[in-house]
């Protein structure tokens, strides 16, 4: 059986000038489809006299306006904040910048009565289209971002903004960390929802501006590796870690040879060079490889990770002497015998940086 009543939340930014029209086609659609519905416009405190708009559209249609007076406006946490407020178990998300069609609305929640969590409006299947007015730049964009998700899900268009949901299949909201505009993303990723698709017609806003731009751009990258930390799990930290590692090799290697090239002693030189990549080391892991564990003081814990290191350099450092000291081959290849003890300390210390630096929340809890 079909969704008979649904929640329409729609995110705005300086968009007053495009609400009503598409409250009207709402309206339209809905009265045809005879659905009971409600439109949840979240405004990030635009200012821009979308108060108005609603007030006088709420005189005979169910509109209801929720201002989020946060630190930093966010289109995900705004369409977060609307699915909490919906009075229906259904939702759909949608632009109000009248790009996502309403008079597709019935066809996404048909899709959504076959029990599937969500349904996502498509612009990359057969039948979809989109506007010309899509410079080639911006679909290129749109086609790279969408390939960097195809470890992630199966869906053609994981970036749409227009989908309907059965809120009582998603993941639980406050446990959502999305960054930007790619919330329908963070729903499939995290609830690790089978989707389904449906095309649509994506037409450019004629009204107002885009409010993707570079900053959106690395938002999307972030948010990204977050959902890459979340779905490979271990395996993925570690995967990081060893990236992370060897790009401090590489560090390692350069400052060792930049100072025996101004004619230190290679062990001087191999002390300083650590310090040096321990701490490249830890601020990577501690903004890529543990992003999502809490963030502490970040001296305290620098000193932790460094100091921690200090263990893993035993092992790094004594076998660096021992190769050196004892075996002519790696007295004539100093880098190797570097390189095997990174290694070796690499396991030691991504055990202690799993567990000590860079805890998960509430492992050294006190009592509550
Ligand atoms: N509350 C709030 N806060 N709303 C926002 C914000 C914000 O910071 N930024 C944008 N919006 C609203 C806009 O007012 C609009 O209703 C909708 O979110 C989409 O914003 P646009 O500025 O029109 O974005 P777009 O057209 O570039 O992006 C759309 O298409 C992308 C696909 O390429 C969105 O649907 C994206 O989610 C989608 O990925
Ligand atoms: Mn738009």
């Amino acid at each position: 059986m079909s969704a008979t009543a649904l929640s329409i939340v729609v995110p705005t930014f300086r968009e007053a000038g495009n609400l009503e029209a598409l409250a009207r086609r709402i309206e339209r659609t809905m009265r045809a489809a005879g659905l009971e519905w409600e439109l949840i416009v979240v405004d990030d405190d635009s200012r821009d006299g979308i108060e108005q708009v609603v007030a006088e559209l709420s005189d005979d249609m169910p509109v209801r306006l929720e201002v989020r007076i946060a630190p930093r406006r966010d289109l995900s946490l705004s369409v977060v904040r609307g699915m909490e407020l919906a009075h229906h178990d259904v939702v759909v998300v949608m632009d109000a910048d009248l790009s996502h069609p309403p008079e597709a609305i019935p066809e996404l929640l048909a899709s959504l009565s076959e029990g599937k969590p969500m349904v996502v409006g498509s612009r990359y299947l057969p039948g979809s289209s989109l506007d010309e007015e899509w410079g080639a730049d911006r679909l290129l964009q749109s086609r790279l971002a969408t390939i960097l998700t195809k470890p992630l899900v199966s869906c053609a268009d994981p970036m749409s903004g227009f989908f309907a949901a059965d809120l009582r299949q998603l993941p639980v909201l406050s446990e959502l960390r999305p960054i930007g505009f790619k919330i329908g993303l963070e729903l499939m990723v995290r609830g690790e929802l089978d989707v389904v698709e449906v095309p649509i017609f994506f037409k450019d806003r004629s009204v107002g501006q885009s409010k993707m731009n570079a900053r959106q751009q690395i938002n999307y990258l972030r948010h990204l590796w977050r959902l890459y930390l979340f779905r490979f799990g271990r395996p993925g930290r570690m995967v990081s870690f060893v990236m992370v590692g060897s790009s401090g090799l590489l560090v390692d290697i350069a400052v060792f040879w930049g100072i025996r090239w101004a004619g230190v002693d290679h062990r001087v030189a191999r002390l300083i060079s650590f310090w040096i990549a321990a701490s490249w080391n830890w601020w990577l892991n501690r903004n890529l490889t543990f992003e999502e564990r809490p963030k502490r003081r970040p001296g305290w814990q620098w000193v932790k990770f460094v100091g921690g290191s200090l263990v893993g350099f035993g092992a790094n450092f004594g076998s660096y002497l021992a190769l050196t000291g004892m075996l002519d081959l790696f007295q004539r290849n100093q880098t190797f015998a570097l390189i095997c003890g990174v290694a070796l300390g690499t396991a030691a210390n991504y055990a202690m940086a799993t567990l000590f630096v860079f805890p998960r929340a509430g492992r050294r809890r006190k009592n509550p």
